[in-house]
């Protein structure tokens, strides 16, 4: 399929010419979580929904809580607990389940060149789903075809999640 005739409405990419290339082909499902616990939950709900390779932006402030979406991810997903995914903001990359999960963070990189070299376009070619925070500061070397999980905190420990491009399989906001 075409994906970029496939489109929720009001998408830009088919009035802005410099938008990036449409990704969107499921539409915007939201949510709202309450806890760590929840976000760990709701990650573990969103692995179910995920095809076997799949590239997925984590997008949110620092502390929006990308992280702990990555842990229910990477477990919901069977390859390690919750506690065992840690921040990969120095380590750039943490590999789970022997190659079938990647968790990128490339917060401490300041030019695309540093991070063409990390070898994401080999990454991607790889039978696995990617995890990714910070990937939406080098677009060019994001690929087209990916789910976008954008996150952001409301009051205390609120959290609200909009996800775009899985399977509407997941309940709606409470
Ligand atoms: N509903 C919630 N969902 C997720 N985290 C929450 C929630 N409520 C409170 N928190 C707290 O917010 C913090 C989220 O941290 P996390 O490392 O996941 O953020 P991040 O988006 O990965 O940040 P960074 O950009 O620094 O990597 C944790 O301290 C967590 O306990
Ligand atoms: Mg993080």
């Amino acid at each position: 399929m075409d994906s970029r005739w496939s489109c929720r409405p009001g998408c830009l990419s088919h009035t802005v010419p410099y938008a990036i290339p449409c990704y969107d082909p499921k539409g915007l499902q939201q949510f709202e979580t309450r806890s760590e616990d929840e976000t760990i939950q709701l990650g573990r709900e969103i692995a179910a929904g995920l095809p076997r390779r799949a590239v997925v932006l984590l997008i949110g402030n620092l502390g929006a809580g990308k992280t702990t979406l990555a842990k229910g991810i990477v477990s919901g997903l069977g390859a390690a607990a919750p506690d065992d995914v840690t921040s990969p903001t120095f380590t750039l990359i943490h590999e789970y389940g022997g190659g079938r999960v990647y968790h990128v963070d490339l917060y401490r990189l300041e030019r695309a060149e540093e991070a063409a070299r990390l070898g994401l376009d080999e990454i991607f070619e790889r039978n696995a789903v990617v995890l990714i925070e910070w990937g939406e500061r080098f677009p060019r070397l994001m690929p087209a075809e990916r789910i976008e999980i954008r996150m952001a905190a409301g009051t205390s420990d609120q959290r609200r999640i909009q996800v775009t491009g899985i399977e509407p399989i997941l309940k709606p906001a409470r």
